[in-house]
């Protein structure tokens, strides 16, 4: 149906976290289901000691698909692109985003 992501990730755009959908959401289309189905393993997650931040993406016009990949196409998601320094920085200097350590990292801890 070619929803749109917001429809289900309603921060995506709005905060730092994109969110997931809880049961209700599910339920407009599917009155019938009683529980949401078990959640998988996380695809992208970030380690604790790094900033990310979906708004301030989102703001600076990186679409979904650019870290993500054609999710819709996809049977079970994939990592598109790596999590790492290395690929979070490739991206910030093409672009001309910062690379200041503290906009990743708190510093002093
Ligand atoms: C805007 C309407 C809408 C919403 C909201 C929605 N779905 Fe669906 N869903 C559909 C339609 C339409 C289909 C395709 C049904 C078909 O092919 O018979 C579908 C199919 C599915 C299927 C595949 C069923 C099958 O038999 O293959 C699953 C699983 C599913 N949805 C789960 C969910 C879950 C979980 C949520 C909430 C996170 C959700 N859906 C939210 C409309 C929706
Ligand atoms: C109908 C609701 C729905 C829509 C629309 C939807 N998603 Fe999701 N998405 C989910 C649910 C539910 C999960 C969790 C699935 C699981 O854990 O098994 C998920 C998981 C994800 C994940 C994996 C997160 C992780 O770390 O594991 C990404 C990335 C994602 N969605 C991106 C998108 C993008 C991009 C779009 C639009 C192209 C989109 N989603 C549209 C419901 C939706
Ligand atoms: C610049 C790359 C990038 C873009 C653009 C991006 N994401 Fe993400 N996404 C990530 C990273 C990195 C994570 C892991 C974040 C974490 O662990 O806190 C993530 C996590 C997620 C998750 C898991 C749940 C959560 O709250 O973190 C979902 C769902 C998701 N993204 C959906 C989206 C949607 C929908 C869009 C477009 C509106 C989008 N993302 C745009 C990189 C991106
Ligand atoms: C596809 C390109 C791309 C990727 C991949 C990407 N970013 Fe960004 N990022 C940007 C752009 C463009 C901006 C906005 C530039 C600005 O605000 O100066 C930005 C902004 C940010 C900001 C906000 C900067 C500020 O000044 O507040 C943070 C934090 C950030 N990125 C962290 C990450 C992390 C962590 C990763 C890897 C997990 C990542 N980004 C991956 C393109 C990317
Ligand atoms: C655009 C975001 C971004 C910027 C800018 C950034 N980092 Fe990172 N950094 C990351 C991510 C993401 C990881 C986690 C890597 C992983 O999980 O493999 C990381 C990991 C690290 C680690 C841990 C390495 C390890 O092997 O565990 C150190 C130390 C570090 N960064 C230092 C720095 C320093 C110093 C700077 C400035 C010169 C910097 N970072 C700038 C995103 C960033």
């Amino acid at each position: 149906m070619k929803m749109k992501c917001t429809a289900c990730h309603a921060t995506a755009e709005s905060a730092a976290q994109a969110g997931f959908p809880g049961l209700g959401k599910c339920q407009t289309c599917h009155p019938e289901m009683s529980s949401l189905p078990a959640r998988s393993a996380r695809v992208y997650r970030v380690k604790d000691f790094v900033f990310f931040n979906h708004q301030r993406h989102s703001e600076a016009k990186v679409v979904c698909a650019t870290c993500h990949g054609e999710v819709y196409t996809m049977d079970t998601l994939k990592l598109e692109r790596p999590v790492t320094m290395v690929a979070c920085v490739a991206c910030h200097k093409e672009q001309k985003a910062t690379i200041a350590c503290n906009v990743c990292h708190e510093l002093g801890q």
